[in-house]
């Protein structure tokens, strides 16, 4: 069963944050679930808020998942904050932190895979093509794992979360998924754990991806040619100071196919870039 080392109780194993969740599902409370990898900022701690107004009980896992991570990127750096992570979970009101090892998740033996098409296919896929197929074993495990009526997920992860919503359909998970607006800091920057990376001169420069965006939308809106806009975005972002440019992109906000703007369907623009060594990810609707 979970242990209460620290105010906040906590759940190591699946066997563990099942019974938890059974136990509050079988007295009638509805249970939420925030997957996390950790370093947790005021970007986790508004899905918990969220969460909480979704369903009586919380639970947030913390578990940076190495299959969604590539041999050459930052799995070993990634930071890891558990004892900080649980005491702010603590005071956001969270009932359970579910914290599995990674031999818990991916035991000797373990064999499966998950491929995705739809909204898997280009953006992220096209410059990191490990990461849906980890991320959906991941969550897929995870919601399977914990049972919660209600997951919720950042729309800083736009393609993630359009991922998922996709992957609970089509595996029939019974979890309703749940997307919550981006938390920005009073510069718009979008918070990220890897915004720690940042040195001073990069963070000023960073700060200057979300108004490019709201540029480009605006753009979209008065009629300018999609593929315009996004080449005149990525030319923008490089003169800012941003070292390079994996992709502005239009795109169907919910399928993410691509567009031409002719449907009149809402429309969504995403973008990556590079600061360095730090990737940064940002979108909003056009
Ligand atoms: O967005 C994240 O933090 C991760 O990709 C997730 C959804 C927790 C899966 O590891």
């Amino acid at each position: 069963m979970p242990t209460a080392a620290s105010p906040l109780a906590r759940a190591h194993t699946p066997a563990d944050v099942r019974a938890a969740v059974a136990g509050w599902r079988a007295a009638g409370e509805a249970v939420a679930f925030v997957p996390t990898m950790g370093a947790l900022h005021d970007g986790h701690l508004r899905l918990v808020e969220q969460a909480r107004m979704e369903a009586r009980r919380v639970v947030t896992s913390v578990f940076v998942n190495p299959t969604q991570f590539a041999a050459h990127e930052d799995l070993d750096t990634y930071p890891r904050t558990l004892e900080r992570d649980a005491g702010l979970l603590a005071g956001a009101g969270c009932d359970l932190l579910y914290a599995p090892t990674a031999s818990t998740m991916y035991p000797e033996g373990f064999a499966t895979r998950i491929a995705m098409d739809g909204p898997a296919l280009g953006l992220e896929t096209d410059h990191r093509p490990h990461f849906f197929g980890g991320v959906c074993i991941v969550v897929a495990k995870l919601l399977n794992q914990a049972q919660a009526d209600v997951a919720l997920f950042g729309e800083k992860d736009y393609q993630q979360l359009r991922v998922i919503t996709r992957l609970a359909a089509d595996l029939d998970i019974p979890t309703r998924i749940v997307g919550v607006p981006t938390e920005r800091d009073g510069h718009g920057l979008a918070l990220s754990s890897r915004n720690a990376y940042l040195s001073d001169e990069e963070l000023a420069v960073a700060r200057r991806l979300n108004g490019r965006l709201a540029d480009a939308a605006a753009r979209v809106r008065e009629g300018a040619p999609i593929a315009t806009v996004e080449q005149d975005a990525a030319a923008a972002l490089v003169a800012d100071g941003f070292t390079s440019v994996d992709y502005v992109a239009v795109r169907d906000a919910d399928s993410l196919a691509p567009v031409d703007g002719s449907t009149g369907a809402p429309l969504r623009i995403l973008a990556a870039a590079w600061l360095g060594r730090t990737r940064l990810i940002d979108n909003m609707a056009v």
